[in-house]
């Protein structure tokens, strides 16, 4: 019999997970509020895996195979029966641990309760469970049919057997787990962050215009993506988010958000998603 994994949250991380753990194998429930968040979510994988269909990587039928294994609903209790729950809902502790907790009641007491959280202690969402030693994160990269990368993060109390069992997981799911510490930003935010705050500072400041930021780290440092592209790819309230994890929680001034960043999510002007960021789109 597969496995079935659950994923809370339909938005683009959660519908990312939902497509790799269908395309892995996995029997895959997917959990949102909203109907219209659901049906987004499915457009969306659709749409990645048609790419492929594209490129003669995957045939219409594997597709429709693919999108069958994934059952979406908005009642959270259609999660009971998954061995391995992953939350991939707004970044925001208290509706994170109202997930958690919620999960915590209606899933079996051997499920694992993994969370997608990009910087929040996930000491503290074991702590709103019964089940401490089965919470664990599972930080995944966005586009997650593309990145490599699991971000494996181990609470104080997460047990080896929960690690390794996700470290499988994401095998299975055709990832590389590479683990660290329950840290503010793990290792990937608090270097990536950083530097892309440091760009936003450097157009602040008048250094080069944004083009020339961004080229400068594409084609000086081979990196896919300038960095203010990049910020626009995430989302810049989530890089604001983030900025105030690592400044709270390491408490090091050179942790402070740029006044820009901060303006411009003051703005709405968020990226990618609301159309405009450090680039119009
Ligand atoms: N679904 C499926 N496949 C996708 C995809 C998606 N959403 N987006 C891109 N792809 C595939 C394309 O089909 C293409 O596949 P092939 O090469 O096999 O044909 C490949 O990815 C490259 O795509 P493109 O040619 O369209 O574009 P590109 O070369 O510019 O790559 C990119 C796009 C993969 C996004 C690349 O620009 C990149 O790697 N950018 C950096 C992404 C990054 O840093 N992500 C981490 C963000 S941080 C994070 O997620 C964590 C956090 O906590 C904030």
């Amino acid at each position: 019999m597969s496995e079935t994994i659950g994923v809370v949250g339909a938005g683009t991380m959660g519908n990312g997970i939902a497509q790799v753990a269908a395309r892995a194998g996995c029997d895959v429930v997917i959990r949102d509020v909203q109907d219209d968040f659901l049906q987004r979510g499915l457009k969306t994988i659709d749409k990645s895996l048609q790419r492929d269909v594209d490129k003669e990587r995957l045939s219409t039928e594997e597709k429709h195979g693919i999108l069958g294994k994934i059952k979406a609903t908005t009642e959270l209790s259609a999660l009971s029966g998954c061995s391995v729950v992953i939350e991939a809902v707004t970044e925001n502790l208290e509706v994170k641990t109202d997930v958690f907790r919620a999960l915590d009641q209606i899933t079996q007491p051997t499920t694992i309760l993994a969370s997608n959280t990009s910087s929040i202690s996930i000491t503290k969402l074991g702590a709103a469970t019964r089940r401490p030693d089965k919470v664990i994160g599972m930080h995944f990269m966005n586009p997650v049919p593309v990145m490599k990368l699991v971000e494996v993060i181990r609470g104080i109390a997460t047990s080896d057997e929960t690690y390794e069992r996700v470290r499988s997981l994401s095998d299975k799911l055709g990832k590389t787990a590479l683990d660290c510490q329950d840290s503010p930003g793990f290792v990937s935010n608090r270097v990536l962050m950083p530097m892309i705050n440091e760009a936003i500072f450097a157009l602040y400041e008048g250094v080069a215009t944004r083009e020339s930021i961004d080229g400068i780290m594409k084609l000086g440092m081979n990196h896919p993506m300038g960095p203010l592209t990049l910020a626009d790819f995430i989302g810049l309230d989530v890089c604001l988010a983030i900025m105030n994890v690592l400044h709270e929680g390491l408490g090091d001034p050179k942790y402070r958000a740029c006044p820009l960043l901060k303006r411009y999510v003051d703005a709405g002007w968020l990226g990618r998603k609301s159309g405009r960021g450090f680039y119009e789109y």
